[in-house]
């Protein structure tokens, strides 16, 4: 016997649609939808196992947060989320898939980073995950790994501009590693901003007796990500391959990407939630409390976050994935206390991604057909997921989330499932709130409940970029 379930009487809300409709979900995907009250749709609710009332509700493609980092060992210490908890939490805030960055340390094989995250993510998940790769070591036989990891379903790979020593490229690798994606198809994801230079104001910074968190947002300066984002966009083109920008957060970083988009180039853009809703304000809190919202790029001024606004609306920037990357206050943050260069560069936010841009919704910064294209269909396309993933139709994977649009929350380390001591939006007051969840058909959160499991979530193997041809 098939199991069927019925979400019934909700708006539909897609990237290109809203319509009141019924859906009907068969073995773990959306099997058809009908109009709400139309004949099809009332006889699915007389024959489904299970009928699930949306009036008044939106139901909508679960969240694809494209940009995550469960259990990076990063600054001397490792994210404090695992898989198994952080995917729970995604779940909680409206995710049903993450895309997660598998790294290759110095010296490693590719494949020997990409076995160690399948192993740390094995059987841990509550919802569906993929992998991008992060390489740090571009040498000629990681340039052949990457034409084997593109046929096996991990066809991005970030690159970085920062962190020399660490993750760094200098701009002759980079150029041979996008030469190679723009043969095999793979997506360049970067990590724009001029980590030399950067390294160079930390220390004179320092010297200064300048420790305090605030001065890791003045000396990683917009400047900095602009000129990067710049040389990052010539270096692609000069490859002839495409370039995915992965957290923006500079408005000189939004032009640098909006004349080239103008030019014709297969350039895109990602921002998230920090950059749209946080500012260098936090990260001047007293006490040390601005080590809160240490992350790079880093959290701007205020008067950046218009242009983040109308990149997004435009398409100058298509995706918002959360970068989520969390270290506790207590004990990692603390590693930084007296040397801003030492506190772990990351913020929590994989649950309050979707309400968040719910908010934006409300504010009147999107509509709410934007909301999910830049939450669920284009990073699903972006990445080669789509239409299993990011959209409500016929043949799609049944990821779907039942969202409440008046209920009022306040966001709290109190509350929240993440595995962090602390909220980057403590006390943010929001309307709408997930209220139930489904992944592959299961229910993942049945009215704010958790009824998912650890070891639910599916590997899924990604396509190439669908803006591509
Ligand atoms: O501060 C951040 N963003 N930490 C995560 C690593 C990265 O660069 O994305
Ligand atoms: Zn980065
Ligand atoms: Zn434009
Ligand atoms: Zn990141």
């Amino acid at each position: 016997m098939t199991s069927r379930t019925v979400i019934r009487g909700g708006l539909v809300i897609t990237a290109a649609d809203e319509m009141h409709a019924d859906v009907l979900v068969e073995e773990g995907r959306i099997a058809a939808l009908a109009a709400h009250g139309s004949a099809p749709a009332e006889s699915w609710s007389r024959s489904a196992d299970r009928t699930v009332d949306a009036t008044g509700k939106y139901v909508i493609p679960g969240g694809v947060d494209a940009h995550t980092h469960m259990e990076l060992p990063f600054g001397g210490t490792s994210a404090s989320d695992t898989f198994e908890t952080g995917t729970k939490a995604a779940a909680w805030g409206g995710t049903t898939t993450i895309i997660d960055f598998a790294v290759q340390s110095r010296g490693q094989a590719l494949r020997q980073g990409l076995d160690a995250w399948y192993a740390k993510s094995d059987a841990q998940c509550a919802i569906d995950y993929a992998f991008h790769m992060i390489v740090s070591d571009v040498n000629e036989s990681t340039l052949k790994e990457m034409d084997g990891l593109v046929g096996e379903g991990v066809s991005s790979f970030k690159l970085f501009m920062a962190y020399p020593g660490v993750f760094y490229s200098d701009d002759g690798q980079i150029l041979r590693a996008m030469q190679r994606a723009g043969e095999n198809g793979g997506l360049i994801m970067m990590h724009a901003e001029n980590g030399i230079a950067i390294d160079v104001l930390v220390k004179q910074a320092l010297e200064r007796g300048e420790t305090d968190p605030r001065y890791h947002g003045e000396v990683r300066k917009a400047l900095l990500e602009s000129e990067a984002t710049h040389r990052a966009i010539k270096l692609a083109q000069v490859a002839g391959a495409p370039l995915y920008v992965v957290h923006v957060s500079a408005q000189e970083a939004v032009a640098e990407l909006t004349r080239a988009r103008h030019d014709g180039l297969p350039v895109f853009g990602e921002t998230c939630p920090q950059y749209l809703f946080l500012s260098t304000d936090n990260l001047a809190e007293p006490d040390f409390e601005g080590a809160k919202y240490v992350c790079s790029t880093p959290l701007r001024p205020k008067e950046h976050q218009a242009a983040l606004w109308r990149g997004l609306r435009t398409n100058d920037l298509q995706v918002v994935s959360t970068d989520h990357c969390p270290f506790c206050f207590s004990g990692q943050k603390e590693l930084g206390r007296g040397d801003f260069s030492k506190i772990p560069n990351g913020l929590p936010g994989v649950e309050n991604r979707m309400d968040l841009l719910h908010q934006a919704v409300v504010d009147g910064h999107i509509s709410r057909r934007r909301w999910i294209e830049i939450a669920c269909a284009t990073p699903a396309r972006m990445f080669g997921l789509y239409p299993k993933k990011g959209t409500i139709a016929p043949g799609a994977d049944a990821d779907i989330v039942i969202y409440d649009p008046h209920a009022e929350q306040t966001i709290s380390a109190a509350t929240h499932h993440m595995n962090v001591d602390y909220s980057a939006y403590e006390g943010k007051r929001l309307t709408g709130r997930v209220e139930t969840v489904l992944s592959r058909g299961d229910f993942v959160i049945t009215e704010r409940e958790f009824t998912g499991r650890a070891g639910h979530g599916a590997y899924i193997p990604r396509g190439t970029c669908q803006y591509l041809n």
